[in-house]
């Protein structure tokens, strides 16, 4: 059909998602996103005006201001982007800014969008979607792990508390919170290294792309 493939992965911090995605991607021929990138990239430009990213008008002005230069910074990961993106991700305009930027981007070509809300929100209408979780210990690892390769000393009891913190704003929040879609299918990579888990989102994939008439 001339329906385009996009494929949702959703999930908590640090569960594994763009590790995922990116590899899906690379495997169906698909572009990818990483639409965190844009709610981090927001955030840092509110915290670059010297903004509170909490500050509704702000984080607005910001949101609509994004331009893809943004995307490239050095700065979009650690703790304190963390927190930012996650601060502007609850205000309603910040995401209704960026809804035309991701849907334009996934109706292009297709493509693998990994996020809290791609299921639910930006594509409800997608191909496949996977939630992938995995327990907040093994998030958290993973995150510590991810921190120490980039030279960043860390406490893991800090890691993980931040983690909690964030999953519970990112679920807890009024517009998009972060749910599984009533259709997705659920990952756990508790217990999966990042290419058992590939094998198997692939092997749901193609068991739904089986299923999609031609
Ligand atoms: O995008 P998200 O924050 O969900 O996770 P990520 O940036 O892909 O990081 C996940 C980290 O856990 C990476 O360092 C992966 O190598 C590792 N990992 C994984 O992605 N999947 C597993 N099943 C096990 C480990
Ligand atoms: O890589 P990690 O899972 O730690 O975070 P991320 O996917 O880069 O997302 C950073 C923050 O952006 C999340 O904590 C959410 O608050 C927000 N976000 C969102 O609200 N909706 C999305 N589709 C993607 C990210």
């Amino acid at each position: 059909g001339a329906a385009r493939l996009v494929v949702a992965v959703d999930g908590p911090a640090a569960a594994g998602k763009g590790t995922l995605a990116r590899r899906l991607a690379a495997a169906l021929g698909l572009p990818y996103l990483d639409t965190g990138l844009l709610y981090r990239a927001v955030g840092r430009r509110v915290l670059d005006r010297g903004a509170d990213p909490a500050d509704a008008a702000a984080a607005a002005a910001a949101a609509r201001a994004l331009a893809p230069a943004d995307l490239e910074r050095g700065d979009l990961r650690g703790p304190e982007a963390d927190r930012a993106a996650s601060a502007v991700a609850a205000i309603p305009a910040v995401r209704a800014a960026l809804l035309d930027w991701q849907r334009d981007f996934g109706r292009r070509h297709g493509a693998v969008l990994d996020g809290r809300d791609i299921g639910t929100v930006v594509f409800p209408e997608a191909t496949v979607k996977l939630f992938v979780t995995a327990s907040v210990a093994e998030r958290a690892q993973r995150r510590w792990l991810e921190l120490q390769g980039r030279g960043v000393a860390a406490d893991p009891a800090a890691v993980e508390a931040e983690l909690r913190e964030r999953d519970a704003r990112d679920a807890g929040r009024a517009v998009a919170p972060l749910r599984p879609a009533a259709d997705a299918r659920l990952l756990d990579t508790t217990a999966l290294d990042a290419e058992a888990a590939f094998a198997m989102a692939l092997a749901l994939v193609r068991e739904r792309l089986g299923e999609r008439p031609a």
